[in-house]
């Protein structure tokens, strides 16, 4: 059983010992030492300094590194090395090198582009992991495991052709099951032989280079970026089962990309495999708090709950953005404890020292070019050390519970974006977050689930846009609803089955009995026409009417009572928001995309209904959310606002366990300021 519990919160990020001279390395330790910090990720980018041929390996810098770090009382997040492979395995052995989406063969450069199914990369990647589990695989500072970088390369080269064909054999067994679930007669592409076969990409099945979802069959593409998915997982597993044979302890994870909703892998399915998750949170110049939020709960949702790692956040800006302004003062330290409200346990930073060269020159960094303490941004960094270090360690325990999950599936959003039709407006990630806002902005507390999690221990399930159907999950909604679940989904749902093949009968197809609902057609609508939701009787606090757009169905009740009609258009007056009774619960549909002013009502008034409470009632900009551990509850409230904010509690007697102080009935929290509340 590996123990994930962390010791204390992890303070710390990116080291690039391997940049600079070990005098740096002395000053380095000094200002880890003031700031507090007690992790550093060390060895990502490492592998040509490692090794320098096939049989030459060069560990005595990083033997240097380590015990540096360990007589010093850091602990390390030791990384794999394997994110990019040396210039000269690129030269010697081409097959390491990926083909792009375009079927250009890649040179040497970049980073993370090494072909998953190479057999070259996977000889060398092995032993490199072999050889550094050998070594420090029971060192006692080596606290997690961090293999690769930000995994995830799409490759389309021949071998990882011949690799999805055994992909599409070991899944299908037949070519008959195979041409089935394609669809194949469609567009005469009947396969005969496993070799006609070929990847989809701009060369086959994809016709527009600026936009790669536009493939002429849905079932293949969609059928790839599963098989591609699973191959970057098994070049993770690799590692991780080299690492867990001779390290049957320390935590083994890797770092998810930034934007969480990272196309190209099912994380879902990968965290599975994850000891902890690991997510770098680069929320850009513009990103709305609760875009960041919900990322954050979904890192939660990953792993049914479970605390997660930030490893990566910019202290003050990033490089990549188009313009790449500061964090604010106290924002840094403000988002850092919004990661915690939702479960993170670590605050971690890419990167401790800002490195001289090359095109993160301009990221931010603990230590800047000025290469002394005297900064804002080591300042405000030591700051939030010191408080980390003395917070109360029953956070570290405690989770975030919730009545109501939010469905986000992978392969559902595969689907939904490679789908030719209704609407290019339609955009899945947008849609869930939409829902996602309406509970964030009235803090409701959320959990993000996928097609697979059980649902038992909700109240309100919601699954916007739940257009693919995967095997067994309406009969888990039926019983789920059955015994007095609520459940919510929208507009395209039910439409196809795992294939991306519509199930007959009329949409929503297998969900058409739990919704009591038959829809007949579907609308796209311009991007700027709208349509109404005109609200027929009273249901929470639902108002009169209310805008919506980019799809509208045109749906007949079959037992549903039907709660709103569209207002214009020739389907006036048809249903556009749905409520059947299902056993002991209820089932709804809303028929369109509605703007969020009926979003928050909707919500509101369903949670209302099912007696689930927001945990405050604050002025907008302020989050509210709460972790518990044994009864003992941590009320956190985030000041995203300009202005200071005063909040009237609920309860007369809490602590703020950052300050120590006591706080009674009222609380004002300055801007970009927080408080934890523990109650007494
Ligand atoms: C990613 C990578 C890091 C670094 C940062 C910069 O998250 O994992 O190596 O490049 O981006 O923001
Ligand atoms: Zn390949």
């Amino acid at each position: 059983m590996i123990n994930t519990k962390l010791p204390r919160f992890y303070y710390g990020g990116d080291y690039n010992p391997e940049q600079w001279t070990e005098e740096v390395w002395e000053e380095d330790l000094r200002l880890f030492k003031l700031a507090k910090i007690n992790i550093v990720t060390i060895n990502v980018f490492t592998w040509s300094l490692i090794q320098s041929d096939e049989t030459t390996y060069n560990f005595e810098w990083l033997d240097k590194v380590i015990d540096h770090l360990y007589q010093n009382g850091i602990s390390i997040c030791l990384a794999t090395g394997t994110a990019n492979h040396p210039a000269w395995m690129a030269k010697k052995y081409p097959d390491v090198l990926s083909v792009d989406f375009e079927g250009r063969k890649r040179k040497f450069g970049f980073r993370h582009n090494s072909c998953p199914n190479s057999p070259s990369y996977q000889q060398f990647a092995k032993e490199l992991v072999s050889r550094l589990v050998d070594r420090y695989g029971n060192h006692p500072a080596v606290s997690i495991w961090h293999v690769n970088n930000e995994m995830g390369c799409q490759c389309y080269c021949e071998n990882c052709e011949a690799a999805f064909r055994i992909w599409l054999e070991k899944k299908y067994g037949t070519l008959k099951a195979v041409n089935k679930a394609w669809n194949t007669r469609f567009w005469g592409h009947t396969f005969y032989d496993w070799d006609e076969i070929v990847l989809p990409n701009l060369l086959s099945e994809h016709l527009d280079k600026n936009n790669p979802d536009r493939t002429a069959f849905q079932g293949i593409t969609l059928d790839y970026y599963r098989f591609n998915s699973d191959s970057v997982l098994d070049r993770y597993l690799d590692d991780y089962h080299i690492i867990r044979k001779k390290d049957p302890q320390t935590p083994i994870t890797t770092n998810y990309h930034g934007h969480a909703t990272y196309k190209p892998l099912d994380y879902f399915k990968w965290s599975q495999y994850m000891d902890i998750v690991a997510w770098d949170n680069y929320p850009a110049y513009n990103t709305p708090i609760s875009t960041t939020a919900f990322r954050l709960d979904m890192m939660r949702g990953f792993k049914n709950g479970d605390p997660f790692l930030i490893m990566e956040q910019t202290p003050s800006q990033q490089n990549w953005q188009p313009y790449n302004s500061l964090k604010r003062p106290n924002v840094m330290r403000l988002w850092s404890y919004q990661a915690l409200a939702h479960g993170a346990n670590s605050v971690m930073f890419f990167q401790l020292r800002r490195s001289i060269g090359a095109c993160e020159k301009f990221h931010g960094a603990v230590i800047e070019h000025a290469g002394h303490e005297q900064t804002r941004v080591f300042q405000e960094v030591s700051e939030l050390g010191r408080e980390l270090k003395e917070l109360d360690l029953t956070l570290l325990e405690s989770r975030v519970e919730s009545k109501v999950a939010l469905l986000f599936d992978w392969e559902n959003w595969w689907a939904v974006s490679f789908s030719s039709g209704p609407t290019d407006l339609l955009d899945y990630v947008k849609e869930v977050q939409n829902y996602y806002d309406a509970f964030f902005n009235q803090n409701i507390q959320v959990d993000i689930i996928n097609s697979e999690t059980d649902l038992s221990k909700y109240d309100l399930v919601m699954a916007p846009v739940l257009y693919m159907v995967k095997p067994g999950l309406s009969t888990r909604l039926e019983a789920f609803v059955q015994k007095g679940g609520l459940f919510v989904t929208t507009f395209f749902s039910g439409i196809v089955n795992e294939n991306d093949l519509v199930t007959l009968g009329g949409y929503p197809g297998e969900l058409r009995k739990l919704l009591g609902i038959w829809v007949e057609e579907m609308d796209a609508l311009f991007p700027d026409q709208k349509n109404q939701m005109i609200v027929k009787g009273q249901f929470g606090a639902l108002k009169r009417d209310y805008e919506c757009g980019i799809l509208c169905d045109l749906l007949h009740s079959e037992g549903a009572e039907v709660i709103a009609e569209f207002g214009d258009d020739f389907y006036k007056g048809m249903p556009c928001l749905t409520k059947n009774q299902f056993g002991k619960g209820e089932a709804w549909y809303v028929a369109t995309s509605p703007e969020s002013a009926f979003l928050e009502d909707f919500v509101l008034s369903l949670c209302k209904h099912k007696g689930i409470k927001p945990i405050d009632e604050v002025p907008r900009g302020i989050e509210v959310t709460k972790r518990t551990c044994d009864g003992q509850s941590f009320l956190f409230y985030l000041n995203h606002t300009e202005i200071t904010q005063k909040i009237k509690l609920k309860g007369e007697s809490y602590k703020d366990i950052i300050s120590g102080k006591a706080v009674n009935s009222e609380l004002e929290i300055p801007s970009k300021d927080l408080v934890i509340l523990t109650e007494m």
